[in-house]
């Protein structure tokens, strides 16, 4: 129990931290991986690069110490965090560390200003808060490993099919090694891929969506290619596209996160996804026709154009098919042969007039998936149209971050 004298030094600080927010942070991870490189095994190193994990973790920190006396408010955050870390293989013994090196990079940044006593406040409200993280990623590790066909950490995989999708997306499909069964997993759920390629010191690990429905005997992920082979963002996906070829394994930690597709809702649900968002959205698509048929659904896909439209054939099939499946697709730079094939049902992006033209009504779940920008404008369409906030479900790539700052 924290005293309430350590609870007001906190609270009275954080504006001051938050000051200091990306510095500290910055330096925190600097002095982390000098004492501790073995992290860089875990970490993001195009995240890292960019700054957002350190903002990420920043924000999280200084949300959490403005509730340090009613943490149980932000459980839901520390919640979607903890898949995240769970995910990773984030473990109790790494949360000292962490505890430590934050302290340390907090004392040399505020110098004078951070007394013994601001230090110690702090020590103990991040071992509070490091308690509850603790914890649910405690009781998630358990769930992971106790579920049918489940495991806790990373499981071997074989790379059953390696299907081209669009010029910049391939989708993987994985079966156990071990010939075992497979977890089941929720719509909109990730997984993670740790990645070893040769002559780099560390392992690198990436989150990708499923993008095929549960209950199939290999888990999909269909990934991006980013541009770029040395840029660190493209790594990754790079080599997932030109060096893993059928047969190869790859450890993959079992499925997690809760941006998933509420199945116990009976309206009607809109999807929306920008580029590579759509991977998340395919899945609920395909779930919906396997587990809820009847329900309406309106798949809205916005792209660059056809060549880099993905699993564009799957939807407009499954929309052939099935009456309660419209699809839209939304070209920002269709190109002669688009426009030749009229494979797109608007030109530009997607706007709010546009919406209400081919939705008719507010009334639906709405979840959507893409890049920021992308992201930021549908959220404000849909406030905008009144839908209600409960009603309204979306996830990030990449380190959360908040729409209305994006
Ligand atoms: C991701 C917060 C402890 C490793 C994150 C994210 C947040 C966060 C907000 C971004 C989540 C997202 O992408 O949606 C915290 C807080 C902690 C904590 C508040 C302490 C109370 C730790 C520890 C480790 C760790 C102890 C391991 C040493 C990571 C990694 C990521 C991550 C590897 C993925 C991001 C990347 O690689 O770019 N954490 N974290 N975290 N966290 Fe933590």
């Amino acid at each position: 129990m924290l005293t309430q004298k350590t609870i007001e030094i906190v609270k009275s600080t954080v504006p001051v931290l938050e000051e200091h927010g990306t510095t500290i942070t910055t330096r925190f991870y600097q002095r982390l991986f000098e004492n501790h490189p073995e992290l860089l095994n875990i970490f993001n190193h195009a995240n890292q690069k960019k700054g957002r994990q350190q903002q990420a973790l920043a924000n999280a920190v200084y949300a959490a110490a403005a509730h340090i006396d009613q943490l149980e408010t932000i459980l839901p955050v520390v919640k979607q965090i903890a898949h995240k870390h769970r995910s990773l293989g984030i473990k109790p013994e790494h949360y000292p560390i962490v505890g430590e090196n934050l302290l340390l990079a907090i004392k040399e940044v505020l110098g004078d200003q951070a007394t013994d006593e601001i230090i110690e406040a702090w020590g103990e409200a991040y071992g509070v808060i490091a308690d509850v993280f603790i914890q649910v990623e405690k009781e998630m590790y358990q769930e992971a490993a106790e579920k049918e066909g489940g495991w806790k950490d990373f499981r071997p995989f074989i790379v059953d099919k390696k299907v081209k999708e669009s010029d910049v997306i391939t989708s993987f499909y994985l079966v156990p090694a071990d010939g075992g069964k497979l977890a089941d997993y929720l719509p909109g759920q990730y997984l993670s891929v740790k990645v070893k390629i040769e002559g780099e010191p560390y392992t690198q690990i990436r989150q990708y969506s499923l993008s095929d429905a549960p209950g199939k005997p290999y888990y999909r992920i269909s990934v991006k290619r980013e541009k770029g082979q040395n840029n660190p963002d493209g790594k990754i996906s790079n080599h997932l596209h030109g060096h893993v070829k059928e047969e190869d394994t790859m450890e993959v930690s079992a499925p997690a996160g809760d941006f998933t597709l509420d199945l116990d809702s009976n309206r009607p649900v809109v999807l929306l996804s920008g580029g590579v968002g759509l991977t998340p959205m395919m899945s609920m698509l395909r779930t919906i026709v396997d587990q809820q048929p009847g329900r309406k659904v309106t798949f809205i896909h916005a792209a660059q154009n056809g060549k880099v439209h993905a699993l564009d054939e799957q939807v407009k099939e499954l929309a052939r098919t099935n009456g309660d499946i419209t699809s839209y697709v939304v070209y920002s730079d269709p190109t002669e042969a688009d426009k030749a094939a009229g494979n797109f049902d608007k030109e530009g992006y997607v706007t709010l007039p546009w919406l209400k033209e081919v939705l008719g009504t507010n009334q639906a779940d709405f979840y959507f998936c893409g890049p920021v920008p992308f992201m930021s404008a549908i959220n404000q369409f849909l406030l905008e149209w009144e839908v209600p906030e409960n009603r309204i479900h979306f996830e990030f790539f990449g380190p959360s971050m908040n729409l209305e700052t994006a």
